[in-house]
């Protein structure tokens, strides 16, 4: 049986980094909202406590029954999760003076707790928090403080009586003592966030609790995922066919290839091209599809995409025209395997994870399958249903892909028509094809030298690089999330190239740095890099006479223009 760590989330922005971290260590985890603790899964070796954007004294906030697990399983609190811990426990928490924010320093730690084993005293840590703990439930001892925070770490070891008849309050407000008055198994709880980069050694405090404390045996990684995914697809699939919509993204590519291995040529892959792709990406990316010895039907339907979306310049209208005719292409295609019995997606953990906002409810639960034609029957397989995306580059690097399909940027399904402003023609895709291929192509050609944080967060993103003395080289592309250029063809400015006036569209470049792309900051790209792609740009695309490189976050922008 697998092991688990169960993640409960209580609205913190940072739930889902907790549960990569997690991964990272080799071990499965499963992002669970507060009220949804798996009952009798005797998988669960332990359990970990979210941060949340509520107080314990919010009249909404949300609670948990600590009696599910505490005293049974490990259990780690985190920020809020501390909070809770020791509210509910009969502890204190109240409003800080100011808000605790940012890098603060271990002056006192406890390196004989299991937590901190390895820790090194004045160990950088991460706080963000309102509230804090000024009095720790009965029972618990203080392992951690900051200067400004006494109570940073503290917990209760196993066996130790957590219903003190000294502790009136603990009896009061704890179901906790209803059910367990002693630990079989220890509660951790730290005010600041191990999951983030900037507490440093936070991957070693969540690996003695993930590994030390819960005991996982660290099964969990890409070759294992990739064994016990074929032998699973091929028990389930038997011998009947399935059908995959592929983006060239690197999502769908990995199921493609992960099924392949698992089903032969029983998997047929459709790709629709709609001629809004970046330049020679569709037969580049059908090329490494064959390589990899895939089934594939590529099929233009460029002409039905360009003549529905003539003089379309509403952003919404255009992406649901193409919405419409992508279903119509894949359907028309897909009608023709008549014996298919599935449909093969690849949707990853992130899209079914039901994040929680400040109201408690969902915002984002299983996507639907969209315009499947009911008459096929077929039944939906996900094989990456489980994978962050950092899992998926993995796998694929495990399922011998090429790196160019792994480490490529997310990119739209509508493709370059909400890159461009105004209505869409053939020209003017080209036009931006252009601009772009130059971009994307200085991006990857472009080597930086990263040490330190920098250097962790992106080897930590899955990036390929090898570290010498300290200090690792990439690429400007492989460094940020998402890149692409944007031709603004309803603005025009006036321009003078040689002796001749000119009287062109502007291309904006957008370049941001995310991990979800829920938010995103703009990447801080060099300025030599940034002067050398303007000057090529405006050299050797015609029709575009003037670069600007878009500042802005998401939110308030978007990633994409339109
Ligand atoms: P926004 O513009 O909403 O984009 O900040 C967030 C992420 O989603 C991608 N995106 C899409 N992906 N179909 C897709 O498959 C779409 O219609 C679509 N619109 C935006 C965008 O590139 C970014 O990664």
């Amino acid at each position: 049986m697998q092991q688990k760590i169960i993640i409960l989330d209580f609205g913190s922005q940072t739930t889902q980094l907790i549960g990569r971290r997690v991964r990272e260590l080799d071990t499965f985890c499963e992002i669970l909202p507060y009220n949804k603790f798996p009952k009798d899964d005797p998988s669960v070796i332990g359990v970990i406590l979210s941060g949340s954007p509520y107080s314990v004294h919010d009249p909404e906030a949300f609670k948990v029954d600590l009696s599910q697990f505490v005293g049974r399983l490990p259990v780690l609190g985190i920020c809020y999760g501390a909070q809770f811990i020791s509210h509910t426990l009969g502890g204190k928490v109240e409003k800080a003076d100011s808000r605790e924010y940012g890098r603060a320093h271990l002056e006192t730690v406890d390196t004989e707790n299991p937590l901190f084993k390895g820790f090194d005293q004045h160990s950088q840590v991460w706080m963000s928090h309102g509230d804090t703990i000024t009095a720790i439930p009965e029972g618990f001892t203080v392992i951690g403080s900051t200067k400004d925070v006494q109570n940073a770490a503290f917990y209760c070891a196993p066996s130790h009586s957590v219903a003190g008849e000294q502790n009136p309050s603990a009896v009061a407000n704890s179901s906790l003592f209803t059910l367990h008055s002693s630990l079989e198994k220890g509660v951790w709880a730290v005010q600041f966030h191990p999951e983030v980069y900037h507490t440093v050694q936070g991957t070693q405090l969540l690996k003695n609790f993930v590994v030390d404390i819960c005991g996982s045996k660290q099964e969990w990684s890409a070759a294992s995922f990739v064994d016990s995914t074929v032998a699973e697809l091929k028990a389930q699939l038997g011998n009947d066919r399935v059908i995959l919509g592929l983006s060239g993204g690197v999502d769908s590519s990995v199921a493609a290839v992960l099924l392949n291995r698992a089903i032969g040529d029983r998997l047929t892959c459709i790709f629709v091209d709609h001629g809004m792709l970046r330049k020679n990406e569709f037969t580049q990316v059908m090329e490494d599809y064959k390589g990899l010895g895939l089934n594939v039907i590529g099929v233009d339907a460029s002409n039905k995409f360009f003549a529905d979306l003539a003089g379309v310049t509403d952003p919404e209208q255009k992406r649901k025209i193409i919405g419409r005719d992508f279903v119509e292409v894949f359907n028309a295609e897909a009608k023709k395997i008549t014996d298919a019995k599935w449909l093969a997606q690849g949707t990853i953990y992130p899209d079914r994870i039901e994040s929680l906002n400040i109201t408690g409810k969902v915002i984002k639960s299983h996507h639907n399958v969209g315009g499947l034609p009911k008459e096929m029957h077929l039944q939906l397989c996900e094989p990456l249903k489980w994978l962050f995306k950092d899992e998926v580059r993995r796998a694929g690097r495990q399922l011998g892909m090429p790196e160019r399909l792994i480490t490529r940027h997310p990119f739209p399904g509508p493709g370059l028509a909400v890159r461009i402003l105004g209505d869409i023609t053939r020209e003017k895709v080209e036009i931006l094809q252009n601009a772009d291929d130059i971009y994307i192509r200085g991006l990857r050609d472009y080597k930086v030298k990263l040490s330190g944080e920098e250097a962790r967060r992106v080897l930590a993103a899955g990036v390929p690089a090898d570290m010498q003395d300290g200090t690792i080289e990439v690429s400007l592309y492989d460094q940020i999330w998402q890149a692409g250029a944007i031709l603004l063809s309803t603005v025009r400015s006036v321009g003078v190239m040689g002796d001749e006036r000119t009287y062109e569209h502007p291309v904006a470049l957008r370049a941001v740095t995310s991990t979800d792309a829920m938010t995103a900051d703009w990447a801080h790209l060099p300025y030599d890099f940034m002067a050398k792609v303007s000057n090529e740009i405006i050299n050797k695309v015609r029709g575009v006479n003037r670069v600007c490189y878009d500042i802005s976050s998401k939110p308030p922008a978007t990633i994409e223009w339109e």
